[in-house]
């Protein structure tokens, strides 16, 4: 495989397991060379490099930029990361599908349907990929999970049920002007529940057709909500049920999926860190144990030791996915058109919570701008 050039634009909190990522495409699989790092803030690049240990010998060879046009006329990068405020996937995006990049947003896509189609629209044109960070597609197993309950191997999907009490202080939201705003990020569910969302309705297989939703601001000085609620009809008779939110303890993260079949059920997630799985066949015997094993010696074969030392940071498998895709001219596995989808579905959530009913899908266009004022201005 030729070897790609990379940049990565914005070099905050989850820019540095990218950076990790990318380290080990460059170093270990020799797939890319990372070739600039670009944000406005000064020094930020710089102070990226050291938390991640980039070593001396590769440091000479990034670029840093501050601003990320002139970068992508400059360096003509193979590959984008795109790590900034939500509000700026888009634009940011299209400029560097304009300069002929594959990409990859962060979650969410975009903050509109309108945006995510440009996007879409824009790279098919150029047959570029685009890849969104929903990194529980790379969590161990999930894929095989993903696999066996589309190839029927549980039976009929009745339901699934998903939780993420992912807590957060007030200081969490009061680290950069941009979160919990509606025009650059949004809250519980468009920001920490977009994951889980997009990981249940992948693994429940079927898109949604109607949303019932309802959010709330509880207890932080935000914009938008710190708690929603939703119940999704998907087609073929399957139910989705979602609850997410950020006022729990921040020592106790939660993200819990449950889906029930008719010959089988699953359960699994992760709790302070801890991650935990159930897998129940048609006889009621635990086969989590099996998956694991299968899961364990593939990614042996893959990569040895080092693949195995990867799965601490997901952003890894999202990394090799992509960059195969881009090479293969496949779509990623977590690939625009799911990204939108994931944000299609929190936008209804958001929409039947402003409108007070349930709302149809396919939505036409709904902005999350559009609930400025949904609560009062200020707790
Ligand atoms: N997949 C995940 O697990 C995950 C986790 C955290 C955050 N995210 C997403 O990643 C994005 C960034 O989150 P974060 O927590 O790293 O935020 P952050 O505020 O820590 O970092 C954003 C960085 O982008 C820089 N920036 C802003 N505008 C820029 C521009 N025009 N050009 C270059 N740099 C610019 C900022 O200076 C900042 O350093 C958000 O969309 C968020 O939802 C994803």
């Amino acid at each position: 495989m030729k070897k790609m050039k990379y940049a990565l634009i914005g070099c905050g909190k989850v820019a540095a397991k990218h950076l990790k990522a990318a380290l080990y495409q460059c170093r270990k699989l020799n797939t890319i060379e990372i070739a600039a790092l670009v944000d406005t803030r000064e020094g930020a690049a710089e102070d990226l490099m050291d938390s991640v240990g980039v070593p001396k010998r590769l440091r000479t060879g990034i670029r840093v930029y501050k601003d990320y046009a002139q970068m992508l006329e400059e360096v003509k990068p193979d590959l984008t990361a795109i790590t900034t405020p939500s509000g700026s996937h888009a634009v940011i995006g299209l400029k560097a599908i304009a300069a002929g990049s594959h990409i990859l947003l962060e979650k969410p896509l975009t903050l509109s349907l309108a945006e995510a189609d440009q996007l879409l629209a824009a790279a098919n044109e150029k047959s570029l990929q685009i890849a969104v960070g929903h990194i529980y597609r790379f969590f161990p197993v999930v894929q095989q999970l993903q696999a066996d309950l589309a190839a029927g191997k549980f039976g009929q999907i009745l339901y699934g049920d998903v939780k993420v009490r992912w807590g957060h202080d007030q200081s969490y939201y009061d680290q950069a002007a941009w979160r919990g705003t509606w025009t650059n990020d949004g809250g519980a569910l468009m920001n920490q529940s977009i994951h889980a969302l997009d990981l249940m309705i992948w693994l429940l297989g079927k898109p949604a057709l109607t949303v019932n939703g309802r959010v709330d601001r509880q207890i932080h000085r935000m914009q938008a909500e710190d708690l929603g609620f939703a119940t999704l009809q998907l087609a073929d008779g399957i139910w989705c049920q979602l609850e997410g939110t950020t006022n729990t303890d921040p020592e106790r993260q939660e993200a819990s999926f449950f889906v029930r079949c008719t010959e089988g059920e699953l359960r699994a997630g992760i709790m302070a860190g801890r991650p935990r799985i159930e897998v129940i066949d048609a006889d009621g015997r635990d086969v989590s144990g099996r998956y694991m094993r299968r899961f364990i010696s593939q990614k042996l074969r893959e990569g040895g030791l080092g693949a195995l030392k990867q799965l601490t940071n997901p952003h890894s498998g999202l990394y090799s996915d992509w960059i195969q895709a881009a090479a293969a001219g496949r779509s990623p596995i977590a690939d625009g058109a799911s990204g939108r989808q994931a944000v299609e579905m929190v936008l209804a959530i958001y929409k039947s919570s402003l409108l007070g009913r349930q709302v149809e899908l396919p939505l036409t266009d709904f902005k999350l701008e559009q609930m400025a004022g949904y609560f009062p201005e200020q707790l």
